[in-house]
């Protein structure tokens, strides 16, 4: 391997927690540095469905040294819930496998509440968030009043810091919101009981991936969302509160990115969004819900369905780029087997400016009016869930697959045509 990361190269849900189960049989560890509980990977094991949130996709093998890195947002209530499932269904869950940064900001309930509180006090300005706390907490960390997993273990600044922090998020929560404040001596008793759970995962997770590398050891980094939902690169403000690719290995693992060898993007044959924010090649009509349903497009953390359209290069040729991918999966190709025509955005119309734009758009505010300009490709109406090899896919399909090659300007390196573990068709 021996460094590779893998990210979603759209708005997240592109399936990278099916390859990063796939790809994790070569790895040693396997590490999350950004994002939340607001992820929910899927891998499909022997029919069974898992949904990880917080937990490395590395997790479902054994032997695997699992870790949550200091970019991560841990909610530790969603933690214990997840590593309970996990270990009710036959998973191994220990300090050996699972390791957690000490320099994690964590969510706590008071997180969650002010997201809720936040998206209605911006009414139809709302983001769409998942509701998981992620931004406040994101915010808190900026504002350096955030506390971490090693102030949540230690009591005497647990009480200290998280009193001070409560009686300001109290006085907004009453005099903004008009709701009850939080108690802060319950509050106080539950975070207690959590963070004794908690402790013996704690780790200097930066350091221990940086000498794992030194040793020579395969480090799978496994990101979260979406390049277009990124902080800094996505469409702002319609985006998660952390950077989604290359840019949160630095920060958020602790680790250089410049040492990771193989940048693979993830990218279904379509695409699809959760929440508000522009989506150039959406599809409101009846070729979107098709998609949705064979697809069947629901949000794995919210069950939210979620908005459908077409392969948009644009943005994907935006997103790999600002990764520096050194290749591309595929993934969902099956999906599109029920249409006897695929459209592809290929350029973008944007008012004010004349002719096909085919970079993406640096005045961000054009996006909210751009109009798609379409390529259509012929479908090959032929299921394809079956097929394990290249050269046994319908021509269409190849040639359809070869085409977005040539336009994106790095390899596809698998493609995948069903939610199980194989069901996976490699390039090279
Ligand atoms: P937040 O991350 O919960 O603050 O949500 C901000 C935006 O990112 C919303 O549009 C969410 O739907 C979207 N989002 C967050 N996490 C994911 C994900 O894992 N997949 C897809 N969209 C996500």
């Amino acid at each position: 391997m021996p460094t590779l990361s893998i990210f979603g190269a759209q708005w997240g849900d592109e399936g990278k927690g099916k390859i990063i189960d796939l790809l994790a049989r070569e790895a040693d560890l396997v590490v999350r540095y950004q994002g939340g509980p607001n992820a929910g990977h899927t891998v499909v094991v022997g029919g069974e469905k898992f949904i990880l949130r917080l937990i490395p996709s590395g997790i479902l093998h054994v032997g695997k040294v699992n870790v949550i890195g200091n970019g991560v947002a841990i909610d530790p209530v969603a933690l214990f819930g997840e590593i309970g499932e996990l270990i009710a269904r036959g998973v191994n869950v220990d300090p050996r496998c699972l390791r957690i940064s000490a320099g994690a900001h964590v969510i706590f309930e008071h997180h969650r509440r002010i997201d809720a509180l936040a998206e209605r006090w911006r009414g139809a300005g709302r983001i769409g968030t998942t509701g998981r706390g992620i931004g406040p907490c994101y915010a808190d960390k900026a504002a350096r009043t955030g506390l971490r997993v090693a102030d949540l273990v230690e009591p005497a600044r647990l009480r200290t810091r998280l009193t001070a922090v409560l009686v300001e998020k109290n006085a907004l929560i009453e005099s903004v919101h008009k709701e009850a404040p939080f108690d802060i001596e319950r509050t106080l008793a539950q975070v207690g009981e959590v963070a004794v759970r908690l402790a013996p995962f704690v780790a200097d997770t930066g350091a221990e991936v940086r000498a794992a590398y030194k040793q020579g050891k395969s480090i799978l980094f496994e990101g979260a969302q979406g390049a277009m939902l990124d902080i800094d690169h996505g469409t702002y403000p319609y985006v998660t509160s952390s950077n989604t690719g290359m840019a949160g290995i630095g920060t958020g693992a602790g680790f250089p990115p410049n040492k990771v060898e193989r940048v693979l993007g993830i990218a279904k044959a379509y695409c699809t969004r959760v929440g508000e924010g522009p989506f150039p090649s959406e599809d409101k009509g009846k070729d979107g819900d098709t998609i949705r349903e064979v697809g069947r497009e629901f949000g794995s953390v919210t069950g939210r369905p979620r908005r459908c359209g077409w392969l948009d290069l644009v943005a994907l040729r935006y997103a790999l780029d600002l990764n520096g991918a050194t290749g591309l999966i595929l993934t969902n190709l099956d999906v599109l087997s029920v249409f006897p025509e695929i459209p592809v955005c290929v350029a973008y119309d944007v008012p004010g400016v004349r002719g096909a734009v085919s970079e993406y758009p640096a005045y961000l505010p054009a996006l909210d009016d751009v109009r798609p300009r379409y390529e259509r490709h012929a479908g090959w109406k032929t299921d394809i869930s079956h097929v394990r090899r290249y050269a046994d896919l319908p021509r269409a399909a190849r040639e359809y697959v070869e085409w977005v090659e040539e336009r994106i300007g790095v390899p596809i390196e698998m493609l995948s045509v069903g939610p199980e573990r194989d069901a996976v068709i490699p390039r090279r």
